[in-house]
């Protein structure tokens, strides 16, 4: 699978038309934990275009770890304003002591150091390890597994089908570029593959896609019936 030409398809379709988004590393540049890590955190329940704002003004205050660490917290509540789920703002400030204190300023670069830090739990981890550090990792979220039930035409209701999605997606991963793969994959289902258009003419897997083929890719995923 790691041959797999779709993994092509994806990553050149992605060097076309990737999102110039703030909190991006730019070809060639190396990309920073610290910058993943708040960007991730931040995106977690909140749109890319409100994020952006949050973003460069939390940089501005706190443009290291070790800045945002020694913050009262007070002031990164306040600054978190119109973010909403203080939690995350807590838990934002309780990491960055984790890591500013007791790691020395630097992220760990696995799934599993990343997920014993306050506020990242298994999606986030998998994104900070994919972007920051290459590892080759899933970052599985509504976008991928949008993308992801359509492309195998998986028809099993959420949440059931999330194991099958998870190992679906990790089988994709390829062994370089794991962090703009993860990131095509969320820009393929922020941009193409959205819930209501199916963008199929312009989507670099539309050859590929088992749910366009049999023509149900726009009622996936299926949800269970609460
Ligand atoms: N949503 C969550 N993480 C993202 C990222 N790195 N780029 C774009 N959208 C995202």
């Amino acid at each position: 699978p790691r041959r797999d030409g779709k993994i092509h398809r994806l990553l050149a379709w992605y060097d076309r038309h990737r999102r110039d988004l703030p909190w991006r590393a730019r070809p060639g540049e190396t990309p920073d934990p610290y910058h993943v890590w708040l960007s991730e955190i931040m995106l977690q329940q909140t749109t890319v275009a409100t994020v952006g704002t949050y973003y460069r003004k939390f940089l501005e205050l706190w443009p290291t770890v070790e800045t945002l660490a020694a913050a009262p917290r007070e002031d990164v509540l306040k600054a978190w304003a119109g973010l909403g789920y203080y939690a995350r703002a807590r838990n934002l400030h309780a990491c960055a002591k984790v890591v500013a204190e007791e790691l020395g300023g630097r992220f760990p670069d696995s799934e599993e150091g990343l997920r014993a830090l306050p506020g990242i739990g298994p999606y986030t981890a998998g994104a900070i390890a994919a972007i920051a550090f290459d590892r080759p990792a899933a970052a599985v979220d509504g976008n991928v597994e949008r993308v992801m039930t359509r492309l195998y035409a998986i028809e099993t209701p959420l949440p059931d089908a999330k194991p099958e999605i998870r190992s679906r997606t990790l089988a994709l991963v390829p062994e370089r570029r794991a962090g703009d793969f993860a990131q095509a994959l969320m820009d393929l289902g922020a941009t193409i593959c959205t819930p209501k258009r199916l963008n199929c003419m312009i989507c670099p897997w539309t050859e590929d896609c088992a749910g366009r083929k049999s023509g149900i890719a726009d009622g996936l995923p299926r949800k269970k019936e609460k």
